[in-house]
């Protein structure tokens, strides 16, 4: 394989800024009438080592109470507040609410629920993306924004809406629907059926207009059009964005814009709702709002830490490894998880670091200050209702933000990933959407994250990619349940392996193609020749049932699916233990061309996966950069520009831990963290920052 050095460092967001962004959300709209609040909120954000907020997210109606009147001396003012000590705005346009005259006045804007109910006003993150009036509308304030603040020193980003997410089911998106099938199926409606398999049940459209979006009171079980609704639902989610941003684009070229991403809880993964490799073309940089459920009851910290740490490699891989922001996240609790647990003291600065050792090139939080009123009054914020620093929770901020100021040559560096994981948006869909396999067993997200983790546990850097993504940089591929198998990605899969990539597999995979078809006999799964085998069933199992497999000596549980494979030239590497599949394969290997593709038949125990990834690291001579043993629960993580590697050891546990680097690296020390040694003591949720530089390693 070509040897893929990375040699470079991204520029910052803007020229203005040098270093990491530090500050949140901050609705200064909501204390127009404390002057004194928002004097003190200057003091404070210094004190803090704050240098960057988010504004006017919410602002709609602060700015234009009325149609056509507008107000913007209160932005101004907060644009000039932060210029004043060198800070910088990322400026939001404030389509993710609307003022309440805007929809009295132009029902359209408002949703249509899938039973087809209208909405009505209220909450937020609620208008319809397809609505030609809320597109104005947006537009038109957007464009006033630009033209006002094109010029202002504080300017850096447009925060563009907020985390848009949902769908609407009104008769302009059905339309709008119906014209997007037609440009996909070139007007045809064969092309249609036979996508959607049609003639299932009588499904057979013989007119455009019979075509309506899936409904829990309609049409639910076809499952092509169920997935074309769901693309349809990101695309015209792109679309609206990409309306706002156009007089951003033409009035302020030069400022990157954005639009927050999301995860999913309590199990933190990517956002489900919207394929955000589609966004990725259109957003000068990524960011997204990370809350997990620190301290939970269902999961270690670490595992958690490495379920956050997959997201985050997902996210900044979207873009090709450019660093991301993150966005949003918070300084102690949230309002709105099962459970509203503060982070205990140390955990904000970890996995506020967990980010930026990920690639973030900020830390922002929701949100500044405590609302008073209204549904936020009680989530988290860096200033609380008492209102000054003396608070654990700023003086845990405060710290933090002297810890980013010391961290800043970090800014730009990348990670440097040998190994990529796939997650797809649209096999998630498919896969979920698939009537046969227990929904509450798929458990997609856990099961990449469970891949991802054997890297996670050695400090091995790991990029996580859609499957539609260049592979050639990778030496491993592993796709778990990649059940969704388009032919283009087949193809590139047997390139990747043509040329001397190893290709991991697993069951549930390559069932179907891009229309969600399955794979028959006269077309079928385009790698099982790679893989040297083809599958012949696949078996459920209940919780009470027992399987193992014997791998080299062990023996390792299987649980929830195991597949009945047939080898042609594959080697059998593990095999079943019991039932009637005894001794037939579980993990084969097939040499094809210059590459390898091994299939992982079961779903197994997680001590499987760490053990069959150590060896193909190893075999691959794959380490971390300073080729150490992790305890567990401690992450290594590093970013790089090609000459110096910033390493970030952070102890996911609740008891402190001994980590031991080798003689051979010299340690200095650069801002005081106390007496350095080669072996490194991390208390419980410390993280310590050191700098690889040719041989020797200083602590930063
Ligand atoms: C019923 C229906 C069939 C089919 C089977 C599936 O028997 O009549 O059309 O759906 O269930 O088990
Ligand atoms: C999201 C939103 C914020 C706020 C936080 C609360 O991230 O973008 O406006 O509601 O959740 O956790």
């Amino acid at each position: 394989m070509e040897e893929w050095v990375l040699l470079k460092r991204f520029s910052t967001i803007h020229p203005s800024v040098n270093g990491l962004l530090y500050g949140g959300d901050y609705n200064p709209d909501q204390w127009q009438a404390y002057p004194e609040v928002l004097q003190k909120d200057v003091e404070l954000m210094k004190l803090a080592n704050v240098n960057a907020v988010s504004v006017n997210i919410f602002g709609w109606a602060a700015i234009e109470a009325e149609e056509g009147t507008y107000t913007f001396g209160w932005l101004d003012d907060v644009m000039d507040n932060m210029a004043s000590i060198g800070g910088h705005i990322l400026l939001s346009t404030p389509s993710g609410a609307r003022p309440a005259w805007l929809s009295k006045k132009y029902p359209e804007v408002l949703r249509v629920n899938e039973k087809r109910q209208k909405q009505l006003h209220g909450q937020r993150h609620n208008h319809c993306f397809t609505s030609p009036i809320y597109r104005e509308k947006t537009a038109a304030l957007n464009k006033m924004l630009a033209e006002r603040y094109k010029d202002h020193p504080a300017l850096i980003m447009w925060h563009v809406s907020n985390e848009y997410s949902g769908e609407c089911h009104c008769d302009l998106c059905q339309e709008a629907f119906r014209e997007w099938l037609k440009n996909k199926y070139d007007h045809q409606l064969e092309k249609l059926n036979h996508a959607w398999w049609a003639t299932f049940w009588s499904h057979t459209f013989t007119d455009w207009d019979q075509i309506e979006s899936p409904s829990s009171i309609g049409e639910n079980q076809i499952h092509g059009l169920t997935l074309d609704w769901k693309r349809f639902v990101t695309d015209q989610t792109v679309d609206f964005y990409r309306n706002e941003i156009k007089p951003l684009k033409e009035i302020t070229p030069n400022i990157a814009v954005s639009t927050n991403f999301m995860g999913e809880n309590p199990h933190m993964g990517p956002f489900e709702g919207l394929d955000y490799s589609r966004f990725a073309d259109y957003v000068d940089v990524i960011t997204w709002d990370a809350y997990p459920a620190w301290h939970n009851e269902w999961e270690k910290t670490w595992q958690l830490a490495a379920n956050t740490a997959f997201v985050h490699d997902l996210y900044r891989s979207l873009k090709g490894g450019q660093p991301f922001l993150l966005l949003e996240s918070t300084p102690s609790l949230v309002n709105w998880q099962i459970t509203n647990k503060l982070k205990r003291p140390g955990m904000n600065l970890l996995s506020s670091l967990q980010a930026v050792a990920h690639g973030s090139d900020s830390v922002m939080y929701f949100q500044w200050r405590k609302s008073r009123g209204s549904s936020e009054k009680l989530h988290g914020a860096v200033v609380d209702h008492y209102g000054n620093e003396n608070t654990r929770v700023f003086k845990e901020a405060a710290e933090l933000g002297s810890r980013l100021a010391s961290l800043k040559e970090v800014a730009g560096a990348s990670v440097d990933a040998k190994v990529a994981i796939i997650y797809d948006w649209e096999n998630r869909w498919a896969l979920y959407e698939a009537q046969g396999f227990a929904k509450k067993h798929l458990d997609y997200v856990k099961t990449c994250e469970e891949h991802y983790q054997a890297f996670w546990k050695k400090g091995i850097p790991v990029d996580v990619i859609p499957a539609h993504y260049d592979l050639s940089s990778y030496e491993i591929v592993i796709a778990p349940m990649l059940y969704m198998l388009k032919r283009e990605t087949a193809q590139a899969i047997l390139t990747f392996v043509e040329s001397g990539g190893t290709y991991v597999s697993t069951y549930m995979s390559g069932i179907v193609d891009e229309n969600d078809l399955c794979y028959i006999e006269s077309d079928p799964n385009p790698l099982f020749q790679m893989l040297g085998l083809r599958v012949n069933e696949i078996d459920s199992l209940y919780k009470a049932d027992q399987q193992s497999v014997n791998w080299e000596g062990h023996s390792y549980q299987v649980s929830d699916f195991c597949e009945i494979v047939e080898p042609m030239s594959a080697t059998v590497l593990a095999e079943y233990e019991l039932d009637f599949y005894k001794n037939s394969p579980a993990l084969t290997v097939n040499t094809y061309k210059k590459g390898q593709a091994y299939h992982i038949s079961a779903r197994t125990e997680t001590g499987f996966l760490d053990a069959f990834y150590e060896k193909l690291a190893s075999d691959h001579q794959l380490s971390n950069p300073i080729g150490i043993e992790l305890p567990e629960g401690v992450s290594l993580q590093s970013r790089t520009d090609g000459e110096t590697t910033y390493l970030f050891l952070m102890n996911f546990t609740e008891e402190t831990q001994v980590v031991n680097i080798p003689e051979t690296y010299e340690l200095k020390e650069i801002v005081g963290e106390g007496p350095i040694s080669n072996e490194v003591i991390l208390p419980t949720y410390d993280v310590r920052t050191l700098k690889l530089v040719k041989g020797s390693v200083e602590v930063i």
